[in-house]
Parts: structure tokens; C-alpha cells; sequence
């Protein structure tokens, strides 16, 4: 039995003084620590000599890590380019976005060719290889070039939308063609699974079998990769707890000495365009414009982690979002009450949790998720004999199993304002049974849950694939 490789761009690196873990980096590390496995990943750090593929090792709490720094140039044209300036607007359905530039293409390439050939040397031959996210897509047709034979899966955390946007990528056939060095492509949802399987059909001609897998011939070797949804879970009781425990730290009690009698709505997100931040705060307008009876009766805390500086289209959002908060405030606010907090910055997560748990309302309104595991940990942090309500945009990946929330479409700001309005005010009863069914969703399908299920998939496929290997 090999060992499980993680590769995933970010490693979850231990670092002192950093705020703890989230969900996907606890599931990954438990896994990792009951295979005995390596994390590879770039170090997050970036050096201003050419990339040198130089390995720097650091064993924690049984795990190994690997990293390698990018250079600027990779930097800007992997990472902060083609990652994040023209995958992540494509596969988020934002075309307006996307800023192509053929060098950005170059770039990524380049940087997942050094990853497998940084990552080669340190595979064993029956090492399983799960590989993360959109910035790595072809590592695994670049592995495969140089020779590997492990196993190998892929996960994409983000939505996969149907051809009919994706071929507006320059090149959308060769990333298609990426995925079918994998012996399993998992997405997060069914919807998603739907986008995929439509761009391998309309895009490339190839349609999946009664399986689910499509079936392909490459130089003389017969492949398959399985297609499958696996939706990612939470450390659920893990973060229930880390909730119960903070309500009573210093950070919680200042918030409630803070707020009064008022009623707490609360986001926290990384500052991105996806995550509908500006539609929120609209949408928190509108209630206060259409149901005055909430005026000086409710706070709305946002918080927006600064992430992806180097991208304009993020320094953008920041502006507004900066003018937004400013002018609801200045619309809406009181010398003693003011409506809506903004903090744009990263806050602990265990602060959240007992900012989750004591809120009446979690407003999470993506315009596109793959999951959000927000919506996921504000109802596992909440108190079960008073727990508040779920708010949650209809295009989050988590809309699909959390039949509890109050659903809204974030393009709609009264809408949402009649959904927060609904919210603030629903009986205990309702409040109760809307949690309860979610909750019970959670604690069946956790991260440890996840990473099993795919596992063991991806473990079933490679076995089947091994007779027309030998062949
Ligand atoms: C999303 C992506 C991840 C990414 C994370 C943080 O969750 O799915 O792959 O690591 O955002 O973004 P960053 O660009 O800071 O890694």
C-alpha cells in the first residue's frame, strides 16, 4: 500500500500564529495522517531567481510537506494571470472578466511541467495521487509525459460551467483534454457535473458511459476517468465545538456588549467578486429602506479577507464595496447605532465561530460557488436551542443539499431584503426544524466523509484499469 500524495497549489503549511485551520485543510490532514502521505504544493513564497525547482522538506505531526517557490514571473503569470485573472472568471461564469494574454497560458504550462518534474522523484510506485484545483489541471497529463502510472485523481473546488461559456477560453479543448490523464475528475455538485460532462460532449465529441467514465485511447493506451460529484464537507462537531467554546471569549462578549438588543446578521468571505458582496449590501439596504421596523434594531457585520491584491479586477471591488459600506452608513445610521460593520480583513476562525454562533442570521450570497463552506460552519455553529437562519443564494454549490436555508437569488436586492425580513422574524419552531435537517446533512456528510468517498473511488477505478494495462 503506497502513500497518499496531496498536491494542491496553497499547502496548508503549519505556521505559528496563523489563524487555525479550515475545513478542507483539517480533512486533508487527518487523511494524510492515517495513510502516512506528503502535501506538495507551491511555499507560497516567491523568489526573484528563475524557479530552480529546489524542494524545501518539513515533517509535522506525521505528515511530510513539500514545497517549491515560483519565481515573479511565474508568479504573476501562473498565479496572479492565467490562475486568477482567466480561470477563475471563466469557470465562474464571468466572461467580462477574463483577460487573456497568451504568455499567462505560457506560464501555466511552464509551472505545472516544473511541478511533475519536481514531484516525480518523490513518488513511489504505488502512491496514490490526489491533485486540487484549477491551477493545477494539467499536472496530471504532464505527470503522465514523464512517465508516471500511480494513480491519480483530480478534485475541482470551484463551478464547472457547460461548454457554451468554457469555449470562450482560448485553448478550452487542451485543458478538456488534461482532465483525461486523471483516473477521476471529481466536482462538487451535480450541477457542476452537468457543465463538465457537457463540455466533454460538445467540446471534444466524447460522451461517458453508463458508468459515468469516458473511455479514451491515448497512443496506444486505452484509458477511462470516471466523472463523479462528491459534495466537500466540514469538520461539522469539530467546529460546533470550536463555536460552543468561543461564544464565552473575550472577542464574542465584546461583539454582544457591542450590539445591545440588537439582532446580528452576519458574512465573512474573502473579498472577491464572486461572493456577491456588493448584492448583499444592497440587498441589506433595501431592508432598511423597505422594512423600517428593522431601523436601529439589527447590525449587519461583513467580513471581507483582502485576498488577490495583485488582480485589478479585486482592488476594484474593494472600492466599492468601501463606497457601498460608506454610503449605507451614511443613509441609514444613527450617532449611536450604525447599520452596517465592515471589516476588510481576515478575522480568526474561532472569532467567527462565536460571531457565527450568536448571529440571528448567516447571509451567504454568492453569485457562483462550487460549495462555500461558510454556509456550512455558521449552521454547524449554531446554539440547537436557539440556532438563527440560514440566508443563501440559490447559486452556491451548498444550496443543493441545504433544504433549511431561505433561498435568494442575489441579482434581486428586494428579495433579499424580504428573505432577511423573514428571517430576522421566524418563530423558534421553524428556526429549529430548518436547522435541525441541515445540521443532521452535515454531520452525515463531513470533509472526513468526502476525502473517503473519493478515495475509495478513485482507489476502484485505478484497480479496474489495471487488466488493459497488463494487456
Ligand atoms: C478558493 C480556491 C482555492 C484557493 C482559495 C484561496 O477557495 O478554490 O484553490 O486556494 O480560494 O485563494 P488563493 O488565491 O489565495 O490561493
Amino acid at each position: 500500500m503506497g502513500r497518499l500524495i496531496v498536491v494542491s497549489n496553497r499547502v496548508a503549511l503549519p505556521r505559528r500564529g496563523e489563524p487555525t485551520a479550515g475545513g478542507l485543510a483539517v480533512a486533508l490532514k487527518d487523511v494524510l495522517k492515517s495513510n502516512g502521505g506528503l502535501w506538495f504544493g507551491w511555499s507560497g513564497e516567491t523568489t526573484k531567481t528563475p524557479t530552480s525547482g529546489e524542494i524545501k522538506a518539513l515533517r509535522y505531526q506525521g505528515i511530510d510537506y513539500a514545497t517549491i517557490d515560483l519565481n515573479e514571473t511565474d508568479y504573476k503569470g501562473f498565479y496572479a494571470g492565467y490562475s486568477n485573472n482567466i480561470l477563475w472568471p471563466l469557470f465562474h461564469f464571468r466572461l467580462g472578466l477574463l483577460e487573456y494574454d497568451r504568455r499567462q497560458s505560457e506560464a501555466y504550462r511552464r509551472v505545472n511541467r516544473d511541478f511533475a518534474k519536481a514531484l516525480l522523484p518523490l513518488l513511489g510506485p504505488d502512491d496514490v495521487i490526489w491533485i486540487h484545483d484549477y491551477q493545477l489541471i494539467p499536472l496530471g497529463a504532464e505527470l503522465r509525459a514523464l512517465g508516471a502510472r500511480q494513480k491519480i485523481g483530480f478534485f475541482l473546488h470551484i463551478p464547472f460551467p457547460p461548454w457554451a461559456v468554457f469555449s470562450a477560453l482560448p485553448g478550452a479543448e487542451v485543458l478538456m483534454r488534461d482532465l483525461l490523464a486523471y483516473d477521476l475528475v471529481g466536482v462538487q455538485t451535480h450541477r457542476d457535473l452537468g457543465g463538465m460532462v457537457n463540455c466533454f460532449q460538445d467540446g471534444l465529441g466524447l460522451s461517458p458511459d453508463e458508468d459515468g467514465g469516458i473511455r479514451t485511447s491515448i497512443a496506444g493506451t486505452e484509458r477511462r476517468t470516471q466523472l463523479s460529484a462528491h459534495a466537500i464537507g466540514i469538520d461539522t462537531r469539530g467546529f460546533a465545538n470550536t463555536a460552543r467554546k468561543a461564544i464565552n471569549g473575550p472577542d464574542a462578549v465584546r461583539m454582544k456588549a457591542s450590539m445591545g438588543e440588537r439582532k446580528l446578521i452576519v458574512g465573512a468571505e474573502r473579498l472577491d467578486y464572486t461572493k456577491g458582496l456588493p448584492h448583499r449590501m444592497r440587498g441589506f439596504g433595501a431592508l432598511l429602506d423597505n422594512f423600517p421596523q428593522h431601523l436601529n434594531q439589527v447590525t449587519y457585520l461583513q467580513v471581507a479577507a483582502r485576498s488577490r491584491n495583485e488582480v485589478a479586477s479585486y482592488r476594484d471591488l474593494r472600492r466599492e464595496l468601501d463606497q457601498l459600506a460608506g454610503r449605507i452608513n451614511g443613509d441609514h445610521g444613527l450617532f449611536d447605532w450604525t447599520p452596517m460593520r465592515y471589516v476588510a480583513r481576515a478575522v480568526a476562525r474561532d472569532t467567527l465561530a462565536g460571531f457565527y454562533r450568536m448571529a440571528d442570521v448567516g447571509l451567504v450570497t454568492p453569485l457562483r460557488d462550487g460549495m462555500n463552506l461558510v454556509a456550512k460552519e455558521y449552521v454547524a455553529a449554531q446554539d440547537p436551542e436557539n440556532p438563527g437562519v440560514l440566508v443563501l443564494s440559490s447559486f452556491a454549490g451548498a444550496a443543493e443539499a441545504m433544504d433549511g436555508a431561505l433561498l435568494v437569488n442575489p441579482l434581486d436586492p428586494e428579495a433579499m431584503a424580504e428573505q432577511l425580513d423573514r428571517a430576522l422574524t421566524m418563530p423558534l419552531a421553524e428556526r429549529k426544524s430548518r436547522w435541525s435537517s441541515m445540521m443532521q446533512g452535515l454531520e452525515e456528510q463531513t470533509a472526513e466523509r468526502w476525502a473517503e468517498d473519493f478515495l475509495a473511488e478513485l482507489n476502484e477505478q485505478a484497480a479496474a484499469r489495471e487488466p488493459s494495462l497488463a494487456a
